[in-house]
């Protein structure tokens, strides 16, 4: 007998990412090839939103994906988040050239109001919520205050395009496959202040550092060009990364939910406990590992040069800043 589905909210699934993600779930690449799924696809009410969504709709239909069990299309978000096993919160404004990403904060922040306060009557008991739209960390912040009856630990929010972008960047540069990098952390923020440590990442099981003979590329190009690869990608597409941030949603849920192997990590953006002097309360990246049972747990007792400390105290207290933008959104 086939499993129970589980039940899938997506916000924005009419959007770039919606439609690079949804075949994804709904072919078992999220949940596993065994794992039925129903999709909650949530739009905003506006006509075009609303018929793009129907397309998109109409294109899974015609996937004839046998794991695909139930589709509710809506722009009602109590209709839409009700007993949702996941929440996806990919809907939002994506910035344009020359922006930061926390310039969406006034117009984005507010969304993930309702939409908290939505997940916490209408969800499923134990829903876990992935935030996406940016700035990613803040808004995760704000949905996780509004939802005040969910476990705080069933909220994180997405840095692990990053993780593969800084994998990608030392494999190439260490002439390996980025298979062979492993425990690579982003901390802090989804941001240009992001810290990508390359002192605790391996390469080939050696630590990056040591496989990379060049500290000068390590603090300063390979830096900066993760922090500002979204941008880079903006300039050269016009539009913010799509396919690559779906396919991170899917890395995201999937190692969440399967215990993760021994001596791999992976980057979360969760609530902080205060671990690695991060404010507790703050939604900032930090190394996690999963137990298959849906816990999670920050890696304890990482060695953090004078280097990254900086690095990681600059991107703290941006997301500090962002939160004294948004306090009055945090109920
Ligand atoms: P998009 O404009 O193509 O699609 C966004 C969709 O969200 C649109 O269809 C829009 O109608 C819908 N939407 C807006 N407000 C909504 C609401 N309140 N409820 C439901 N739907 C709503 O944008 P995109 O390229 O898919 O990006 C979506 C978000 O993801 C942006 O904020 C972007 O910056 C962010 N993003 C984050 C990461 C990350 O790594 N965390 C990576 C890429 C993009
Ligand atoms: C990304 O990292 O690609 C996304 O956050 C989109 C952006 O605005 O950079």
């Amino acid at each position: 007998m086939s499993k129970p589905a589980i039940r899938v909210a997506v916000t924005g699934a009419a959007g770039q990412i919606g439609y690079a993600l949804l075949p994804r779930i709904a072919s078992g690449q999220m949940f596993g090839p065994d794992q039925p799924v129903a999709l909650n696809l949530i739009e905003i009410p506006a006509e075009k939103a609303m018929a793009a969504l129907q397309g998109v709709a109409m294109e899974l239909e015609d996937c004839s994906f046998p794991l695909l069990h139930e589709m509710v299309l809506t722009s009602d978000i109590a209709t839409g988040f009700k007993d949702c096993d996941w929440a996806l919160l990919v809907g939002s404004k994506p910035r344009g050239p020359g922006m930061e990403r926390n310039d969406l904060i006034t117009e984005n922040g507010s969304i993930f109001v309702g939409q908290g306060k939505a997940i916490n009557a209408h969800a499923a008991k134990d829903c876990r919520t992935v935030v996406v739209g940016n700035p990613c960390n803040t808004n995760c912040l704000i949905a996780m205050h509004n939802a005040p009856d969910v476990p705080q630990a069933n909220f994180s929010a997405m840095t692990r395009l990053d993780e593969n972008r800084a994998k990608a960047q030392l494999a190439g540069k260490a002439g390996s496959h980025h298979t062979d990098v492993t425990t690579m952390t982003i901390w802090g923020n989804h941001s240009a202040t992001q810290y990508p440590d390359f002192e605790n990442a391996k390469i080939g099981g050696r630590p990056g550092r040591e496989a990379i003979d060049d500290r000068d590329w390590l603090e300063g190009d390979f830096i900066k060009t993760v922090q500002q690869r979204g941008a880079a990608i903006i300039k050269a597409r016009g539009l913010s990364s799509a396919f690559s941030a779906a396919n991170a949603l899917i890395d995201h849920v999937r190692d969440l939910r399967t215990p993760t192997p021994a001596g791999e990590t992976h980057s979360v953006a969760v609530c902080s406990d205060g671990s690695y002097g991060v404010p507790a309360g703050l939604i900032s990246s930090f190394p996690v590992t999963a137990d298959g049972s849906g816990q999670w747990t920050i890696v304890p007792d990482l060695p953090i040069s004078d280097f990254a400390r900086q690095r990681i105290d600059a991107s703290v207290a941006e997301l500090q800043q962002e939160r004294s933008l948004i306090e009055k959104l945090l109920g």
